[in-house]
């Protein structure tokens, strides 16, 4: 069944939210707080050992009722429905959008075009088990027959950001593989890190679902030379392994049939972490690790299928975004982990929210006339209140920012913990309170300063507040859950696609750079520069001078 194409706009919902805005806007949160003291009791989502605070947002009892009947009158329901059961809900790659199915159960049944998928699923999985406990214990030996000591995941996008994500956020967990990352097409990138391996102990994962990526083959052409110049042509079955939906690509590449895991096209790339894309996160931090992150997937998938929309965490926060993003017309939102852990989480989500919903053409083919995809940025805290927190607090754009937090810290030192949890709090609360001008005149006047000086000074020490958070407080960061964190995000895109009216499961918009680079590779290569705009050319003059 094909995803329906209803222009939220054109529905009698969005009139009304229109019109609910218009008189709610004015409301400061102070007020929403102190005119209800229940409010925290009933904006707070708690499922699992995961707590959803959102009622420091812009909202009232009726904000979220019509945003829930949003959800209704685009018919979200039947559009989970379709995503879990295979559907080719992404239309114009004619793709089901299976990643749920990767951490499915071993009897649950997902269909894709009439075949049950997850024989296949679990084989890959066992494949993936028995490879990486023989890297890890050191069964699976270098050509020199010492054991592996170094990783490295070629790959970039999905092939990249997931797995990088993933084992830096695990790092506690890790065992004593050193992994490393090369993704950009940078020479100096891939160079810096062949620098310091050595070649006898070192495995090379390439990943790509494509096999086709420039920057991943490149990569991967540069470090089987420089593998060459040690081992021999037989030796690369023994290093390299291959994760990628292309297994013509793989064997013309020279990679060993053993050492081959496959991927489906029903996985997009920017959710793949959870196939053998994740082949790196299982060597570095083992198969049980590996496997509870997809279990902690597996329940937020049930929990977004089944939960009534009104406590399903990935739908109310898809529907406080859009009511940021298309009321407010905020247009950006920030992502802050307080937990250096999460270092790399905004980066990975750029990509997952970004290249999913940054599209501007509807279902039905249209050039929409709303706003789509939100802009996502962030770093943990407390490290980002020092760099950018000024402006969120007191620039003049409207940023809704998720707070993601941890009740208990992996090595225990309860007095950092408390520091960097106390910093937590106190930001959703400065930022929905802020500071009025008679707090800042009292407080100035307690610090002795003149009646003018306060005058001069108190404009600036004044806080508007009002600013929305979520605040997302986890018990620990285990595999299982940011499995599950990361699962709902993922729903949050597919909910705000929905909503949208746009196709979350394509990338056409990464296309036209790579097909222009190709022509201006040659021109860089050959003597002559083909046809381009006089800035181009004249650029392209210079660098080739
Ligand atoms: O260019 C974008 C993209 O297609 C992403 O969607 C994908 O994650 C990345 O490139 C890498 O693609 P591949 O895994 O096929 O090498």
């Amino acid at each position: 069944m094909a995803l329906s194409k209803i222009n939220p706009q054109q529905t009698d919902i969005w009139k009304k939210l229109t019109a609910h805005f218009e008189e709610t806007k004015g409301t400061h949160l102070r007020t929403l707080f102190s005119s209800d003291a229940n409010r925290a009791e009933k904006f707070t989502l708690q499922w699992n050992d995961f707590l959803f605070d959102y009622s420091k947002n812009r909202i009232t009892d009726e904000t979220m009722q019509l945003l829930l009947q949003l959800a209704d009158e685009v018919n979200l329901k039947g559009a989970i429905d379709d995503y879990y059961a295979g559907g080719h809900i992404n239309e114009t790659e004619g793709r089901a959008v299976l990643h749920t199915a990767l951490r499915a159960k071993k009897d649950d049944e997902v269909l894709v075009d009439g075949v049950n998928v997850m024989p296949e699923v679990y084989e890959v999985k066992e494949h993936i088990k028995e490879f990486t406990n023989a890297v890890i214990s050191g069964e699976l030996k270098g050509y020199t027959g010492k054991p592996f000591t170094d990783v490295v995941n070629i790959g970039i996008g999905g092939s990249d950001l997931g797995p990088a994500m993933v084992t830096e956020a695990l790092k506690f967990y890790k065992n004593h593989l050193s992994v490393h990352f090369v993704s950009n097409v940078d020479g100096d990138h891939v160079h810096e890190i062949l620098k310091n391996l050595d070649p006898e102990t070192t495995l090379f994962v390439v990943v790509s679902k494509t096999f086709t990526t420039q920057e991943t083959l490149s990569n991967a052409t540069t470090i089987k030379k420089w593998f060459l110049k040690h081992g021999t042509q037989e030796d690369i079955a023994k290093h390299f392994a291959a994760v990628s939906t292309n297994s013509e690509k793989i064997a013309e590449f020279g990679i060993d049939a053993a050492n081959v895991f496959p991927m489906w096209d029903w996985v997009g790339g920017r959710f793949s972490l959870w196939s053998a894309v994740g082949l790196t996160i299982a060597l570095a931090v083992g198969y049980d690790n590996f496997n509870a992150l997809l279990e902690g997937a597996h329940e937020t998938d049930v929990h977004f299928k089944e939960s009534d929309f009104s406590e399903n965490i990935p739908v109310v926060m898809a529907l406080l975004s859009v009511w940021y993003n298309n009321f407010y017309g905020a247009e950006t939102e920030a992502i802050i982990p307080y937990a250096q852990y999460l270092s790399r989480f905004s980066a990975y989500l750029q990509q997952g929210i970004m290249e999913s919903n940054g599209k501007s053409v509807d279902r039905a083919g249209n050039v929409v006339n709303y706003e789509t995809g939100t802009i996502i940025w962030g770093e943990p805290g407390t490290n980002s209140q020092h760099a950018f927190f000024q402006l969120i607090h007191q620039g003049t754009k409207l940023i809704p920012t998720d707070f993601i937090g941890f009740k208990y810290s992996l090595h225990g030192d309860k007095d950092h913990h408390n520091k960097l949890m106390a910093n937590y709090f106190a930001q959703t609360e400065a930022l929905m309170n802020g500071k009025t001008k008679d707090e800042v005149v009292k407080e100035l006047k307690e610090k002795d300063l003149t009646e003018s000086e306060i005058d001069k000074l108190a404009p600036f020490k004044v806080f508007a507040g009002n600013k929305p958070t979520n605040t997302v407080l986890i018990d620990k960061l285990t595999p299982k859950s940011l499995g599950a964190l990361i699962a709902l995000y993922e729903h949050k895109i597919f909910v705000q696609g929905i909503i949208w009216n746009i196709f979350s499961y394509d990338q056409w918009g990464v296309e036209l750079g790579k097909q222009l680079a190709g022509t201006i590779l040659k021109d860089i290569e050959n003597s002559e520069i083909s046809d381009h705009d006089s800035s181009t050319l004249r650029l392209l003059q210079y660098f080739k001078k």
